[in-house]
């Protein structure tokens, strides 16, 4: 077999064998195949796409390539987020879910560019121990029903690696690698129900709901092959979600939502995700679930359930701080909030470190940027619009108040733009 070849035939719109898939996939993983001849391989497939077919055999390959979770006869869930700007809706979801008595196995990564990373907001935290082995993660999963851990090394480590050269040679938005890279990690890590919170807009990965619904119906198409059930929440992702950007200030958020004082968004958001997860895992009705989810959000359950993981994997959450410095942006005139544009803002909150640019670079936790307004909601002229927690670099006010569209119409920020369930029978 010749790596020219199946180049070529994916640049002609051929179909690739598995063999060939692996040929090349597992090569490259070896070292045997190069990042140019690979990077040519994956541009041919964002430009030609892959059949269904090939999405199982490549999903499959990945899979392989490392470890796989599985506890005979122990049923857990888990959650997914195709990530946004103030996403810190697993904080929330899990501590939910636990406290219903479901296991939770969350397996995160770190931000990248402008979107940030669940991993990162649990190192805020400080020890919190990310890294378990799969003793401990069975362990805990059992005696805590809750388990965030980063992305291990042997769980489809085919995928780190080719998404690493995906985000440099701009073959991330194919939809068939997406999803390919999604459902082989939530696969190999062993969950049964799986709930997908799909974000759309411009803040996020997927800018439109065509696309969406193309990647949540290939995604349930690979659960389907390879027996799990997958459900879709579809979010908007145009603002930013809840009322902060940036990681210590998320997590303390988080806090104020687990003891019911969050903002209506994140909160409803993360009571939908959990009573698809309760739903599925329990096979009741959402409507149920939804309760169930509520109760253990309005009794402090679920409050009780994230000071337990923090304690189980080390965690000390008196330590968590803002940073000294405050910029505070005001508004320039009176009138409705239209838009919160969540790319700008995941962009500045990255450039005061609150993200990383590169791989190598160090996030400073302390910052970040609070919101005292949401899309809907009328602010007054010479009003605080946010407030900027920053350390060495200094945030760019203009930037960040152009984020802001004041407009003299209310207009409604719909969160939830769609659901798609599993195939139930
Ligand atoms: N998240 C992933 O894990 N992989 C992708 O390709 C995109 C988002």
């Amino acid at each position: 077999m010749n790596i020219l070849e199946i180049i070529n035939k994916k640049k002609n719109k051929e179909l690739l064998t598995k063999e060939e898939l692996s040929f090349a996939f597992n090569g490259y993983d070896k070292g045997d195949i190069l990042d140019y001849q690979m990077a040519s391989l994956l541009m041919a497939i964002t430009i030609n796409g892959l059949t269904e077919e090939e999405v199982f055999n490549l999903t499959e390959i990945f899979i392989e390539s490392g470890e796989k979770i599985s506890f005979e006869g122990f049923d857990y869930v888990d959650k997914h987020s195709t990530g946004g700007i103030g996403d810190k809706t697993t904080l929330i979801v899990a501590p939910i879910v636990a406290a219903c008595g479901i296991p939770i196995l969350k397996m995160s990564g770190r931000g990248l560019g402008h979107t940030g990373g669940t991993i990162d907001k649990l190192e805020s935290i400080k020890d919190f121990k990310i890294n378990l082995s799969i003793e401990e993660i069975k362990e805990s999963l059992i005696k805590n029903k809750i388990v965030l851990v980063g992305q291990s090394a042997n769980i489809a480590p085919l995928d780190k690696k080719i998404y690493l050269l995906r985000d440099v040679t701009s073959t991330v938005e194919s939809i068939d690698l997406i999803a390919v890279s999604i459902m082989s990690k939530k696969i190999a890590l062993g969950a049964k129900n799986i709930v997908i919170d799909l974000k759309v807009g411009n803040g996020a990965l997927v800018k439109n709901m065509n696309d969406a619904y193309l990647l949540a119906s290939l995604m349930k198409k690979i659960g389907t092959k390879f027996e799990r059930n997958v459900s879709f929440i579809i979010s908007n992702m145009g603002n930013p979600l809840g009322l902060t950007i940036g990681n210590s200030l998320e997590v303390l958020e988080s806090i104020q939502v687990l003891k019911g004082n969050g903002a209506y968004d994140i909160t409803n958001l993360s009571l939908v995700l959990s009573a698809k997860l309760i739903e599925m895992h329990k096979k009741i009705d959402f409507k149920e679930a939804f309760m169930m989810a509520k109760n253990a959000l309005d009794k402090g359950l679920a409050f009780n359930k994230f000071l337990e993981l923090i304690k189980n994997q080390d965690g000390i959450l008196g330590s968590l701080t803002r940073a000294k410095n405050e910029m505070v942006i005001y508004s320039q005139k009176t009138g409705y909030i239209t838009s919160i544009d969540a790319y700008g803002l995941g962009v500045e909150a990255k450039n005061i470190k609150a993200g990383r640019a590169t791989k190598e670079d160090i996030i400073d936790y302390q910052v970040g940027i609070e919101l005292h307004y949401q899309v809907g909601q009328l602010v007054k002229e010479d009003q605080p619009l946010a407030t900027v927690y920053y350390n060495e670099v200094k945030p760019n006010e203009e930037k960040i108040l152009k984020c802001f569209k004041i407009e003299n119409e209310k207009i409604e920020n719909k969160l939830i733009l769609g659901v798609i369930n599993y195939d139930s029978n």
